[in-house]
């Protein structure tokens, strides 16, 4: 009879080990699996880009206003990226400061040009762009007026419109292409232009003959006649727009422009 109790006795301290065992393996697991979750590696990253963010060159900032690359005016240049060092009460060594116009005389003295050269590769302690790598041309040297039409001079920079029309700065707003013209002409025009398209009276691309006595009325007549839309003398219906008027006029131009120069013009 007690040796049976002795027994049980042992049996239930066994229980109670095993137990504790899988408890303690179910919390180890647990944790492991805690530390690999993707909890844990988002805190990694951001700790990473905070610490590229705290590395990071000075002058190296997000304008963070929504403003496309190309378009920023120099204010907008100057308060985020050069005031760092050419606000008025800057106290970097040799850095000219905005209306200290008997530091920026000699500078401006040199000319835009020499000015906008030394600005762009660096000069001593002026670092490259201010160290604004994503700097155009253009912005660079509005900036540069900016600053120096603060100090006593009346620099011209190119405005910031002249850069929207001018394709190499602008990655977001680009100008329709001919490119762009093939394909509305592709979902649009095509019905009534394409080369074997059976409309009366509409000019067929690449018949050169169709297209030769319209070219002769300049580019201008073609743009409004296709924006606008436009009646011929043997009672040819063109559609504003080709009857799409979502299109915008720059889009209808590039068509114009894609189907005259498919059909021996150049415009
Ligand atoms: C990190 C500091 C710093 C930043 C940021 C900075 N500059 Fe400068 N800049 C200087 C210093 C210093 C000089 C004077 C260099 C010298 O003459 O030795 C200078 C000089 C210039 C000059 C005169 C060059 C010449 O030929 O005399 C221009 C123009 C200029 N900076 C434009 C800018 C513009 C535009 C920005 C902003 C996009 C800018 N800088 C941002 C430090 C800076
Ligand atoms: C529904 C048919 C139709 C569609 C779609 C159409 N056109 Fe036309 N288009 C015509 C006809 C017909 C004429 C000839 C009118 C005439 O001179 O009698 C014409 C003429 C033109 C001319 C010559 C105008 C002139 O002054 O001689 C241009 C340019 C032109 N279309 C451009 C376009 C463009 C660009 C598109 C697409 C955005 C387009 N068309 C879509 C039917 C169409």
């Amino acid at each position: 009879m007690n040796s049976l109790s002795n027994h049980k006795a042992s049996g239930s301290a066994l229980t109670t080990l095993l137990g504790g065992i899988v408890i303690l393996i179910a919390v180890l697991f647990f944790l492991v699996k805690l530390a690999g979750s993707n909890y844990y590696s988002t805190v990694e990253e951001t700790t990473q880009s905070a610490t590229e963010t705290r590395i990071m060159p000075a002058g190296n900032i997000t304008m963070g206003d929504g403003t496309p690359i190309g378009q920023r005016t120099g204010e907008q240049i100057f308060s985020k990226v050069c005031i760092q060092c050419h606000a008025a009460d800057s106290s970097v060594p040799d850095a000219p400061k905005v209306t200290h116009n008997n530091e920026w005389a000699p500078r401006i003295a040199k000319g835009l040009d020499a000015l906008f050269n030394n600005a762009l590769n660096g000069f001593n302690a002026m670092p490259a762009k201010g160290g604004q790598a994503d700097l155009t041309d253009d912005e660079l040297k509005r900036a540069i007026a900016h600053m120096a039409n603060q100090s006593g001079g009346s620099l011209v920079a190119p405005e910031v419109n002249a850069d929207a029309s001018g394709a190499e700065d602008t990655a977001v707003a680009s100008p329709v292409t001919e490119a762009d013209g093939q394909k509305v002409f592709e979902s649009i025009c095509m019905a009534c232009h394409a080369a074997d398209s059976a409309i009366p009276l509409s000019p067929k691309i690449t018949h050169n003959d169709e297209w030769a006595p319209r070219i002769k009325q300049g580019k201008e007549v073609l743009f409004k006649h296709a924006i606008e839309g436009f009646n011929g003398p043997d009672g040819g219906v063109m559609p504003a727009k080709g009857g799409n008027l979502g299109l915008s006029d720059d889009e209808v131009k590039a068509a114009v422009t894609y189907m005259v120069n498919q059909s021996g013009g150049s415009i």
